[in-house]
């Protein structure tokens, strides 16, 4: 199955049009997907006392953090859609990683002691991003340190970034290219 996690407030937004064209691509290929929309679902990015007290026993006291956590198990297919806030993902995705990656199911650890999957069996992950600054800048987050030191514990394989840089203030045609670009890549999902 094929799940999206969209992470943006507004439905106006360039965020909220690579969206719309992932998902009327996939209904026109009549792909099976998911939308885990953060905030329209309502998620509580902020990880509260009594869902840290069962952490270590891999468990959670927010029952959509564990309703999204049993759909990643379901997921061949993982896509983000976010933007690059101050750097880095915006809290809701952080809050995302934070709640639902549990260990027992999306990870575990190995005799020496490190951090690998579990129950979790992406094999393709795709990340769509848009910033204002180059897309450089933000390499070293999204190519390097993500995939090898998070995705790669959790299961979420073979991952790619696609980033839209001069998002708000750039040329038409930019956001017009990207929204190619995801259109392609969602038809030979
Ligand atoms: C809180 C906040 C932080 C941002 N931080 C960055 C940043 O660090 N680098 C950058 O290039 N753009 C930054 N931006 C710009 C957004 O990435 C840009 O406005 C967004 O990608 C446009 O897409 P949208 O229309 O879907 O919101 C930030 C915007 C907001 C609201």
């Amino acid at each position: 199955m094929i799940t999206i996690v969209y992470s943006h407030p507004y439905d106006g937004s360039f965020n909220h049009a690579v969206l719309e064209t992932l998902t009327s691509r996939l209904e026109k290929e009549n792909k099976e997907y998911t939308v885990l929309n953060l905030y329209a679902d309502g998620f509580n990015p902020a990880v509260e006392a009594a869902s840290l007290k069962v952490y270590s026993q891999g468990k959670t006291a927010d029952a959509l953090a564990q309703k999204y956590l049993d759909t990643l198990v379901k997921t061949d297919c993982l896509i983000f859609v976010f933007p690059v806030w101050w750097g880095m993902m915006p809290a809701m995705v952080a809050g995302f990683l934070d709640k639902v990656l549990l260990v027992d199911t999306a990870y575990k650890y190995d005799t020496d002691g490190h951090l690998v999957p579990d129950k979790i069996n992406i094999s393709r992950t795709i990340m769509f991003t848009t910033s204002q600054d180059h897309t450089s800048y933000f390499a070293p987050f999204f190519s390097d340190y993500l995939p090898e030191h998070v995705y790669r514990a959790v299961g979420f394989d073979n991952p790619e970034w696609y980033n839209c840089a001069q998002t708000a203030h750039g040329p038409e045609e930019n956001r017009t290219e990207f929204l190619r670009l995801v259109n392609k890549i969602a038809r030979e999902l």
